[in-house]
C-alpha cells in the first residue's frame, strides 16, 4: 500500500487533538451529531410516509382511482377497470367491466345469441376467437389471448370499446376448452371471469344442421357463397333445401359423444361462476335473455338479432332417411328427439 497522507489510527488522532484544542475537539463531535441528528431524522419521514405521500399525490393527478364500486365483497372479484394500452376509456373509465365466455359447440345457435348479446350498446363479446388455431395452440398463447380481450384490446366488429360494460368471447369446446381446461379453469377463477354455456337440447337437430352446414362449405348453394347463417328467410329456404342422410349406425354413439362432452365440461366448470342455457328455451321464451343481462349485471335491454333460422317445422322433412333414423331410436332414451317440435 502506498504511504496515506495522514494517520488516522484512533490513537494519534485521539491524542493529537485534545492535546492541541479540547475546543476544536467539542466543535467537531458537536457537528458530528448534529449531521447524525439531520440524517435520522430524513429517514424518519421516509418511514413514516411523508416522502410515499407525495409520490403518491402525483400518481393519483395523473391516474385518480375509481372509486370502490356498491356491490357485495363477493362480486368485487368480478368487477375489473381495464386499461386498454391503444386508446382511453375516456368518460366511461370507472365503468366497472365484467369478463364472460360463451362456452358452445358448433350449432347450437351460439352465432343467433351472440349477434342477441351484441345488439346490447354495453356488450362486447368478439367472436369465435379460437377458431384459429395459433391462437389456441398451447396454454400460453390462450392465456395472452384472453389477456387482451379482457384488457379491451382486441379490435373486432363487435368490439364497442370504451363504454363496453360486458366483455368476451365466443368459445367451442373443441377449441382447447377441454384439452386446457384446468388451466382455463383456473384463469377463469383468478381473473373473474364468467362461463355462459349455451347447449341445444334437441342434439338431433343439431346433427342435421351440423351435416348441412359442412356440406354446403362445399356446395355453396347460396350464389357461389358458403354461409353458415343467414339473414333472409329466401336464402333460410335455399339452405334448407338440401336434406343430409345420417348414418344410423352411428347415430346413438355420436349423441352419446355429445352429451358426454356436454356433461364433462359442466364438470369441468362448476366451481367457476357461470350459467347454463339451452337454444330451445331462449327461441320459446325471451325472458331468458332478461336472465342473461342480469347475468352479466348490464343494464336490462330489449336484444335484437337478424338472423333466420334455416331448418324450420317438423323434423322428418330435414333428412333423406327418416325412416331409419326413426327405427334407430325408437324405444332408446333419444326417442323424444323425434317428437320434440317448436315453432318460431
Ligand atoms: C405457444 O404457441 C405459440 C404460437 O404458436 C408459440 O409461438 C410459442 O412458442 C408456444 N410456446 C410454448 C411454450 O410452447
Ligand atoms: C353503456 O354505453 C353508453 C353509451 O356508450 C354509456 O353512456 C353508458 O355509460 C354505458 N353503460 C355502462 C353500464 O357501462
Ligand atoms: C344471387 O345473386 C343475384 C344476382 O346478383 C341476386 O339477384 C340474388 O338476390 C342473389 N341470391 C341470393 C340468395 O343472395
Ligand atoms: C355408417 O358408418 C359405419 C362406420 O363408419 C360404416 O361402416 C357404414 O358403412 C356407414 N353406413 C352407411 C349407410 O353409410
Ligand atoms: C319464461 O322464463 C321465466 C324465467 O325463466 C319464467 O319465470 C316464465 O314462467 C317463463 N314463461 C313461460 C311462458 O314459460
Amino acid at each position: 500500500m502506498a504511504d496515506e497522507p495522514f494517520s488516522f489510527t484512533k490513537d494519534g488522532f485521539l491524542a493529537k487533538a485534545s492535546k492541541k484544542s479540547p475546543m476544536l475537539w467539542r466543535m467537531i463531535v458537536l457537528v458530528f451529531a448534529m449531521v447524525c441528528g439531520v440524517y435520522i431524522f430524513s429517514v424518519c419521514l421516509k418511514q413514516i410516509g411523508i416522502g410515499t405521500a407525495s409520490t403518491f399525490y402525483s400518481i393519483q393527478v395523473a391516474d385518480q382511482p375509481c372509486p370502490e364500486p356498491t356491490v357485495e365483497s363477493s362480486e368485487r372479484h368480478y368487477i375489473h377497470y381495464p386499461k386498454p394500452t391503444t386508446y382511453s376509456r375516456a368518460e366511461c373509465r370507472c365503468n366497472p367491466v365484467r369478463f364472460f365466455a360463451i362456452l358452445s359447440m358448433q350449432r347450437s345457435g351460439s352465432g343467433w345469441f351472440e349477434t342477441l348479446l351484441n345488439s346490447h350498446i354495453n356488450i362486447s363479446s368478439n367472436g369465435e376467437i379460437f377458431s384459429n388455431k395459433v391462437r389456441r395452440s398451447n396454454i400460453t398463447a390462450i392465456e395472452d389471448t384472453l389477456d387482451r380481450i379482457y384488457n379491451l384490446d382486441w379490435f373486432s366488429s363487435a368490439s364497442k370499446n370504451e363504454c363496453t360494460a360486458a366483455v368476451g368471447l365466443k368459445w367451442m369446446l373443441n377449441q382447447g376448452v377441454m384439452r386446457n381446461h384446468e388451466e382455463i379453469v383456473d384463469y377463469f377463477k383468478r381473473r373473474g371471469v364468467s362461463a355462459i354455456f349455451l347447449f341445444r337440447r334437441n342434439l338431433l337437430r343439431r346433427m342435421i344442421s351440423l351435416l348441412a352446414n359442412s356440406y354446403d362449405q362445399n356446395a355453396k348453394l347460396i350464389n357461389g357463397t358458403h354461409k353458415s347463417h343467414v339473414h333472409s328467410p329466401h336464402e333460410a329456404a335455399i339452405l334448407a333445401k338440401y336434406k343430409p342422410t345420417i348414418n344410423a349406425t352411428l347415430l346413438i354413439p355420436q349423441l352419446k359423444e355429445v352429451e358426454d362432452v356436454s356433461n364433462k365440461a359442466l364438470r369441468f366448470f362448476k366451481d367457476t361462476r357461470h350459467t347454463v342455457l339451452y337454444y330451445e328455451d331462449i327461441i320459446k321464451n325471451r325472458t331468458k335473455l332478461v336472465e342473461v343481462q342480469e347475468f352479466l349485471r348490464v343494464p336490462v335491454r330489449e336484444l335484437k338479432s337478424r338472423q333466420v333460422k334455416i331448418h324450420r317445422g317438423s323434423l322428418s322433412g330435414q333428412v333423406e332417411n327418416w325412416d331409419d333414423i326413426r327405427k334407430a331410436l325408437n324405444g332408446t332414451p333419444y326417442e323424444t328427439l323425434l317428437n320434440t317440435d317448436y315453432q318460431i
